[in-house]
């Protein structure tokens, strides 16, 4: 997988004076089955999380409130996206390591996943990441 992989995915809006709505479905926006959820909150000031990638969890992030940036890296090529309004999904297949920053204060991602939590799907050293994007294993 590379950089031209990951994409911006534009969720439905219903502009209503009395609020919006946006919603998100598997095998659908989401182009997944999705086996997880979880959502990152109340990030400190200049704090980054998530420096690593996944053997086989795909993921689909959403910046419910706030604002982030993802960084996403091939082993050749990165790439930032800024999240910044509820109603764009960031799609990251597997095998991509992405880290996230810049969140502002009271941000809230939201992110969906492909598998259930196992530890041994990430691949957190930077170096092991280059060498299994190298030999193809990743
Ligand atoms: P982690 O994915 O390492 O966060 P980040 O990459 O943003 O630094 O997760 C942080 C902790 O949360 C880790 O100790 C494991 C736990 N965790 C779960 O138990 N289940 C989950 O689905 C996730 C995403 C994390």
């Amino acid at each position: 997988m590379s950089i031209e992989d990951v994409k911006i995915i534009e969720l439905p809006k219903f502009a209503d004076p009395r609020g919006n709505l946006s919603f998100v479905e598997q095998l659908n926006h989401i182009p997944f089955e999705i086996k997880r959820t979880y959502w990152i909150y109340d990030v400190p000031g200049g704090e980054a999380r998530g420096g690593h990638a996944f053997r086989k969890n795909e993921e689909f992030i959403v910046a419910l409130s706030g604002a982030f940036d993802v960084i996403v890296d091939d082993g050749k090529e990165k790439k930032r996206f800024a999240l910044n309004r509820s109603y764009y999904g960031l799609y990251i297949p597997a095998g991509l390591w992405r880290t996230m920053e810049n969140f502002s204060t009271n941000s809230l991602a939201l992110e969906f996943g492909s598998i259930h939590y196992d530890r041994a799907d990430y691949v957190e050293d930077y170096g092991q990441f280059l060498k299994l994007k190298n030999y193809g294993e990743i």
